[in-house]
Order: structure tokens, then sequence, then C-alpha cells
């Protein structure tokens, strides 16, 4: 069965669609089956994996877009994947692998004219229909906005396991703070929703640094943040086995332009890509995230 796993911060801007594309590519790349559903409405996602003609199409249609299966009998999630969504020009698949299921801006209205059934909040009528999909991957992503609003619930409702980018700055360390709390307020408000077989409510099992500078020295930031996480921790409001991950992703100018060219880093052209020194690079950093993450493995699951 697919981890489950939701990237999330208060904090806006932080690097989480970065991330999730990045460590979800690398992932594809090892060979996992990896689902991406973009649960904010900006859209950055699906414009950057699907560029914005393939995107414009979906977003004057409104069909194929997530808000579909709100709108009840229009849609269900399972026909709105887009199976190994990078293509090349000719519409060759470029990373076999990484599907994606897009948004469009009218996933705003979930916020807003959404006027479901009360019994049956969004979340768990998302939910229901991701759960026959969890077999078919190894691991499924949500990317989310920095709010944990009626779309990010239904990324946090099915996830098992939350992620936090942070930059090291007060902010992010403000960020997951309100994050944990607002985490805490959904999971009592959504606990008569929950069954058993949908295994623990998600809780933060991981704080990932991202966009580091090269030659600036983090411990401090770190240090603030492993005293919250351990804070988190003791008071049972972050997973037992939650830690600040050993890799960390370099700030990198790659990483600004792959979006305009539609690519995970990974499939940039070498010649765009700054390597350091050591011969090391963005690419690296993303692949060892991966590698870290897979080894994660929480202890319930
Ligand atoms: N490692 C990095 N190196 C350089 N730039 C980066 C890096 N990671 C992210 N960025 C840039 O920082 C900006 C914010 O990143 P991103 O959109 O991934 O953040 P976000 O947390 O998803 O934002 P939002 O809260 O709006 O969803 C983007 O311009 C992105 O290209
Ligand atoms: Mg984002």
């Amino acid at each position: 069965m697919a981890r489950k796993i939701s990237f999330l911060n208060y904090k806006g801007g932080v690097g989480k669609t970065s991330l999730i594309i990045n460590t979800a590519a690398a992932l594809a790349k090892m060979g996992k089956r990896v689902l991406l559903f973009d649960f904010d409405t900006q859209s950055n996602a699906s414009i950057w994996l699907l560029k914005l003609d393939r995107w414009n199409k979906i977003n004057a249609s409104g069909e194929g877009a997530i808000y579909s299966i709100f709108e009840p009998g229009k849609a269900q999630v399972k026909d709105l994947v887009i199976k190994d969504v990078l293509e090349g020009k000719s519409g060759e698949k470029l990373l076999p692998g990484l599907d994606l299921v897009p948004t469009t801006f009218n996933l705003v209205d979930l916020e807003n004219e959404y006027n479901g059934d009360p019994k049956r909040p969004p979340f768990l009528v998302f939910y229901e229909q991701v759960q026959p999909l969890e077999a078919q991957y190894d691991f499924i992503l949500f990317d989310c906005p920095p709010n944990i609003l009626r779309a990010s619930q239904c990324g946090v409702f099915t996830s098992n396991e939350i992620y936090v980018p942070a930059n090291p700055d007060a902010l992010s360390l403000i960020g997951f703070t309100l994050l944990t709390e607002k985490l805490h307020k959904f999971h009592q408000l959504s606990a008569s929703f929950r069954r058993a077989a949908m295994g623990l409510p998600a809780q933060v099992h991981g704080i990932i640094f991202n966009s580091i500078k090269q030659g600036v020295d983090i411990e401090v930031p770190k240090m603030r943040m492993q005293l919250r996480l351990n804070q988190f921790k003791t008071a049972k409001r972050a997973a037992p086995s939650a830690k600040i991950f050993n890799t960390q992703i370099r700030d990198a100018m790659v990483v600004r332009r792959a979006v305009a060219l539609g690519l995970p880093v990974s499939l940039v052209s070498a010649e765009a890509i700054e390597t350091g020194a050591s011969g090391d690079n963005v690419i690296n950093d993303y692949r060892k995230l991966a590698s870290e993450l897979v080894q994660h493995v929480p202890a319930a699951t």
C-alpha cells in the first residue's frame, strides 16, 4: 500500500511545491510509482508539470481538475489521473511513474461556494475515492497551500505523514508551530469520520530545510527547530520518530529556472545546473532526500 504524505507549513513560499515535485521525480527515477495531488488553487505544481498550454485547456473547461469531484456525479478521482504526466515537445513520455491529479483556479470555490452535505465533508468524499488507488502506488503525495482549509484538509485527512519544508528563519519556525496547533484542531474536528483502516491521523514526521545558501551556517535555526520539535514530541503533537532530515536542499538558480522549463531539475540539461567544487549539485540533494524519505518509514504503517 502507498505511503500517503503531505508537505505542509503555515508559512508560504518555503519551497513546498519545489520540494514535492523534485522529490516526486527522484522517487519515480528510483522506480517508485508516484501519484501527486495538487491541492493549491494557485496551481503551481499543475502548471509546472503540465506546462501552460496543457494546463490552460483544463482550466478553461474545468474538466479533469480536482474540484470536479466535489460537483456531485461529475467525476471520480480515478478518472482525473494523468499518467506519466511529464511530456516532451512531441508528446513523448519523459518520466514514467510520475502521475498527477491537477488543479485549476476553480478549487477556490471549495472554500466559499461549496455547499455539500455536512455529514460528508470534502475530505471524506476525497478519501473514499483515493482509497481504491492506493494499491497502485508506492507514494501518494499532496502539495498543499499554507493553511488547513478545505482543500488542504483533503490531503491532511488522507495522509498518514506530514513533512514540513522550512527555511532557516524565525518565520518558518512560527509556521511550523501554527501548523501543529491547527493540525491538532483539525484532527479533533475530523475524529468522528476516521475508521481504523485509515491508519493514524497525520502527524509531523520530519522537517526539511530548503533553499540553503552556500556557506551559510544554519546550526542555530536548526537547534531552535529541534527544540520546538522535541517539545511537540513530548506533548504527543509530533510523531515519536519525527526528525530534522539530514539532507538539506541548497539554494540553486536551476530550481527557479526549472519551473519555466516545465521540468523537475533532474530532467533539466546538465549545462544549466550549477555544480559545486566537489562536483555535487542540487539534483543529488533531491536524490538523497528521496532516499532518506524511503528509509524513514513510520513505525505504525
Ligand atoms: N532550493 C531552492 N533554490 C532556489 N530557489 C528555490 C528553492 N526552493 C524553492 N525555490 C524558489 O522559492 C520560491 C517559492 O518556492 P515554492 O513555490 O516551492 O514554495 P511554496 O512553499 O510551495 O509556496 P506557496 O506557499 O506559495 O505554495 C519559488 O520561486 C521557487 O522557485
Ligand atoms: Mg506551493
